[in-house]
């Protein structure tokens, strides 16, 4: 990864190392694509030099679903050391990391040590990206926040990590995303 790639540029080489990795996870892919193209239709809600940003992290979200990345099997995780081990920005990977309160899920699992080497950012930005995330199911669909929650609970089971994190995990992302809808409502009547 060139650290030196230009705005446009990151959100492309986000989306080409993307589908290289979940070629083989059509499902997660069609998710990515429909998180992808939610985050470019919040861009009005973050900065406007932090739109690629967003669209990059989006992109890159669930890479650490890949098989080849697999290492401590928390996606988040695998995710952001495969990209900090290949040169992307601190930011990108901290945003891939720490997306939609992972941090809550990486207590249960014994792995917030690891995941606390990435930064995590608190901002429109990462608010964005979790609003993408949880308006978008498994294959792409649109979904609304408590259907995301509700379908996550289902595939994950009761005893899951997500399940048990889910108290502490829920009221964080119904915050960011009621938080990006009421950006929206400004984006929208200015
Ligand atoms: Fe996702």
């Amino acid at each position: 990864m060139d650290a030196l790639l230009g705005p446009a540029r990151l959100v492309r080489a986000a989306r080409d190392v993307a589908q290289v990795l979940l070629a083989d996870l059509p499902e997660r892919w069609r998710h990515t694509i429909g998180v992808a193209r939610r985050a470019e239709q919040v861009r009005g809600t973050v900065g406007p030099a932090e739109g690629d940003v967003l669209e990059a992290a989006a992109w890159l979200h669930d890479i650490g679903y890949a098989a080849a990345l697999h290492d401590t099997g928390f996606h988040p995780l695998d995710g952001a050391r495969h990209l900090a081990a290949t040169g992307w920005p601190d930011r990108i990977a901290g945003l891939v990391g720490h997306h939609s309160g992972a941090f809550c899920v990486a207590e249960v699992r014994g792995l917030a040590g690891e995941l606390g080497r990435f930064p995590r950012e608190v901002s429109a930005v990462s608010d964005a990206l979790t609003y993408a995330d949880q308006t978008v199911g498994p294959n792409g669909r649109g979904m609304t926040f408590a259907q995301r929650v509700a379908d996550m609970l289902d595939r994950h089971g009761p005893t899951s990590p997500n399940a048990l994190a889910h108290p502490r995990r829920a009221p964080l992302l119904g915050a960011a995303v009621e938080r990006v809808e009421r950006r929206l409502a400004v984006v929208l009547t200015a």
